[in-house]
């Protein structure tokens, strides 16, 4: 007999393999006779020859099952079954397949198929979590009707679809629309409803719940409006109508990701979906908002319309994440969600393409897919599309993507797909574009400029460094929206697009009277860095002046950024021409408070360090630190006018509501709290904790209170409030690591891994604490390799339990070659340790490796 425990090399799976499966499924029947520690799983999957595709053996994916039974045409057969499968003899023509198999949810910490979370059956099938239910065909371009029978004694049996029959001990569903095995969904346990209705435009009336465990239902009434008005939004701005007659999200405590898209059952991390004035911030909601829109649209790009294979996760994932991000733009701010995604991606995705986890938005090979769900796949993705749209403009963007529901719905597709649609409906040819899916790294885009006679022109010099496994890029086709101002300030030239196609190209404009000042990739039209030499003058001058509210902001980071590059590499002191501009425009109050807060923060130490390294120097972490608070001190000091009007201007009165102007004036009372607290040493901050009536304020003045070595009573105090409510915990575990001094930090989230509420199988408490010293720059790089060797060790215990979570937090050491030789040295230590452990996951086999390359 093989011993199946041993380990053998991973495989890699390529793109351009791709075969159709050799079989269409015209239905599924699946029953589960569930209990913790052996549910059984009845399936009959009727099987029919499929003619598009070449010969091939009959195989169907299955991994962790034990096989009790299985027929063809009910007649026993016995399949040759491996790690990864089955295959068996199978007729020529259509044949209807049965097998019983019996799989432990209790046992699962996985967190990938079916599983316990809290007493409660939930399942988690993207991308490869069908297989470890039962024996399929688990690829997303085999699509089937599917008809499911819940056998058990819980109260809330549910799955895909349209309820059918219910009785003691059972429940029946039946879903109308074909769907791939990873959008399959079972959920089971003692759970209770907020429930709601919805009638569609066409007058479709559909029944809406959310379910919780008993006590969370005071948690539900948000989620709830955010997912009708995501369904109000679809319908108005993308046609889109929802098309079952019932509607289900779950909440469920241990999940690996943030939610789950599965149709008409969409499960979420309860982080997700949970809240309360009491217990969830400002940014929370907005998140929670966020992501409640970003799987219900996937009902249409993703579900209706599905990918072909893994490679093409971008299709469903970047197109969703931009329209989920269109949703809150509309539902808030436009400009504050711009600035929050530009520094969202500068902050994941810049990192990622720029080291050795680089990859394009289309990867074109992998070991374990679940690596793959990445900034880059998800944001850059995203920024893909929004540059789609403005090359082709609103219109043309609309009449494609009508085209691309008209032809494909019911199919699984290709990014050519995608790009035929626009290239049908503009007449435009796309190849050059398509390198934007091909091509991984950040392109760097340089500009100068030329002033003769009544022109001015501007010159674009385009190229990407090489990234791992690729070399010599192309150009690309690169929007570039410029707007021009005359020296008084006005514009003289409204935002154009420019399209810069070749790897140098010139651009002039007529008829100026002076030289004008460019504003240049306003809106951050395209995912590229700008290399720019200008004038601190200049950028002062856009700071006061520019009509485009992110370049505004834009002007203001750059000098920010420049002004701590010199405090860091000349021992400069803080630039204060730069500190008298950002002033007066925090003393603009016709300026949405919650901009202004965007204002008030400066780059972050990894920002820094990624600048630093861009630049040729070695970020030293601790010197990066010591400048952001020698500013911080600097400010407070330097505002002590300032900061009581704006703090006055932030007063919220009436009750806690978690909109848009309401939590932008909470922001911008926390950057001000923040400087405040260097002054009074954490007066103003310990008399908001004590009056706080929502997390929001109660948070912050706790962070305050903590950063300034007045925190400790205030954290017990708070555990003492909040210990019964998991997702507040959360909180309380992770603010303490990320506002401790470096000195401080890692000790610190060590000994909350020893906490008695430390529970290494929630992904949630590992993230929040392990998260949080990875996010913190000067802990975790701290220069005797502490932080390093925390996090690994605590990886090292996680990976046989739950290797998806503990792979995504490899990430963190992605930067580990940019640092000095001592910190290079106590990375690749740690690397190391974890490479070598014994029975390693090929998820974190995979991370690892590439990042160690
Ligand atoms: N499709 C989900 C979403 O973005 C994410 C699921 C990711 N799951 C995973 N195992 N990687 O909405
Ligand atoms: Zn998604």
């Amino acid at each position: 007999m093989k011993d199946q425990s041993a380990q053998v090399a991973p495989e890699t799976v390529y793109l351009k393999d791709y075969t159709p499966f050799g079989w269409i499924i015209e239905s599924v029947h699946l029953t589960f006779r569930l209990a913790p520690e052996a549910t059984r799983v009845l399936s009959r999957i009727r099987f029919a020859p499929n003619p598009d595709a070449p010969a091939q053996d009959f195989f169907l994916h299955g991994e962790a099952l034990s096989l009790i039974s299985a027929s063809i045409d009910g007649t026993p057969v016995d399949p040759q079954v491996t790690p990864q499968g089955l295959t068996v003899a199978v007729p020529d023509s259509a044949f209807t397949w049965e097998a019983e198999v019996e799989i432990a949810p209790a046992k699962n910490t996985a967190l990938e198929g079916l599983y316990m979370s809290n007493g409660m059956y939930c399942t988690q099938c993207e991308a490869e979590g069908f297989r470890k239910i039962t024996f399929y065909p688990d690829r997303p371009d085999v699509m089937s009707i599917f008809t499911v029978r819940i056998e058990g004694e819980e109260k809330v049996k549910l799955s895909n679809g349209n309820p059918g029959k219910t009785g003691e001990g059972f429940a029946e569903w039946h879903d109308p629309w074909p769907k791939p095995a990873y959008l399959f969904a079972l959920v089971a346990g003692d759970l209770v409803s907020h429930p709601d209705a919805f009638t569609t435009k066409s007058g479709r009336d559909v029944d809406l719940n959310i379910w919780v465990r008993p006590g969370d239902e005071d948690k539900c009434a948000f989620g709830m409006e955010a997912l009708k008005k995501s369904m109000t939004w679809d319908e108005d701005v993308y046609g889109r109508e929802y098309d079952l007659d019932v509607f289900n999200i779950v909440a469920v405590d241990d999940f690996n990701m943030g939610a789950m898209e599965n149709k008409g059952l969409n499960i979420f991390n309860s982080s997700c979906v949970l809240a309360s004035p009491e217990t969830s911030t400002d940014a929370n909601f907005e998140r929670i908002e966020a992501i409640i829109a970003h799987e219900y649209f996937h009902n249409w790009t993703g579900n209706r319309i599905t990918c072909r294979d893994w490679f093409q996760l971008c299709l469903k994932e970047g197109l969703t994440v931009y329209r989920d991000s269109q949703f809150t733009s509309d539902m808030r701010s436009a400009p504050v969600k711009r600035i929050e995604d530009v520094i969202d991606l500068r902050g994941r995705q810049f990192p990622e393409d720029q080291g050795p986890l680089s990859h394009p938005v289309r990867p074109e090979s992998f070991q374990e897919i679940n690596n793959f769900y990445t900034a880059t796949v998800y944001d850059k993705g995203a920024e893909v599309i929004g540059m789609l749209k403005r090359l082709v403009g609103d219109e043309a963007y609309s009449k494609a993507v009508d085209l691309y529901f008209d032809r494909h719905d019911g199919q699984a597709c290709t990014i050519e797909d995608w790009l035929k649609v626009f290239e049908d409906a503009t007449g435009r040819d796309l190849a050059q574009f398509k390198r934007w899916y091909t091509q991984s790294g950040t392109p760097r885009v340089a500009v100068s400029e030329r002033f003769e006679g009544d022109t001015y022109t501007l010159t674009f010099r385009q190229h990407s460094p090489d990234t791992p496994n690729q070399k010599d890029k192309q150009p690309q086709v690169i929007p570039i929206a410029v707007g021009l101002l005359n020296p008084n300030g006005d514009e003289v030239l409204p935002t154009t697009v420019l399209e810069l196609n070749d790897s140098e190209q010139s651009f002039n404009f007529k008829g100026f009277a002076a030289k004008p000042v460019p504003s240049i990739l306003r809106g951050f039209s395209a995912p590229v860095v700008l290399e720019r030499d200008t004038t601190p003058r200049e950028k002062a001058f856009l700071l006061a002046h520019d009509t485009d509210s992110f370049n505004r902001w834009e002007a203001n980071r750059d000098l920010a950024r420049d002004c701590l590059l010199a405090m860091i590499l000349d021992g400069a002191g803080p630039d204060t021409a730069w500190l008298d501009g950002l002033e007066a425009v925090l003393r603009d109050d016709s300026l949405d408070p919650a901009y202004r807060a965007l204002m008030m923060a400066g780059p972050s130490a990894a920002e820094l360090a990624q600048v630093l390294y861009a630049r040729g120097h070695t970020p030293d972490p601790e010197a990066i630190h010591q400048a952001g608070e020698t500013l911080a001190q600097f400010k407070s000091e330097r505002w002590v006018d300032l900061l009581p009007r704006l703090a006055e201007e932030s007063r919220v009165t009436g009750a806690y509501t978690p909109d848009a102007e309401q939590s932008g004036k909470r922001a911008l009372a926390s950057a001000v709290l923040s400087l405040q607290t260097r002054l009074d040493g954490g007066k103003a901050a310990a008399e908001q904790f004590a009056a706080a009536d929502n997390m929001t304020l109660q948070l912050a003045a706790l962070g305050q209170m903590v950063k300034s070595g007045t925190g400790e009573a205030a954290l017990e105090d708070f555990y003492a409030q909040w210990k019964h409510d998991r997702l507040v915990m959360d909180k309380w575990f992770g603010l303490q690591v990320a506002a401790l001094p470096p000195e401080e930090a890692v000790e610190r989230a060590e000994r909350l891994t020893r906490h008695p509420d430390f529970t290494i199988t929630n992904p949630n408490r590992f993230r929040a604490t392990l998260g949080a010293l990875a996010g913190s720059h000067a802990a975790f790089h701290r220069k005797d390799g502490a932080g390093y060797r925390l996090l690994a060790e605590m990886l090292i215990r996680l990976d046989d339990l739950n290797p998806q979570t503990t792979a995504r937090m490899c990430a963190a050491f992605q930067t580990w070659k940019r640092y000095d030789s001592a910190h290079r040295a106590f990375a690749r230590a740690e690397l190391e340790r974890i490479k070598a452990k014994p029975k390693l996951s090929r998820d974190t086999d995979e991370m690892v490796s590439r990042i160690l390359n």
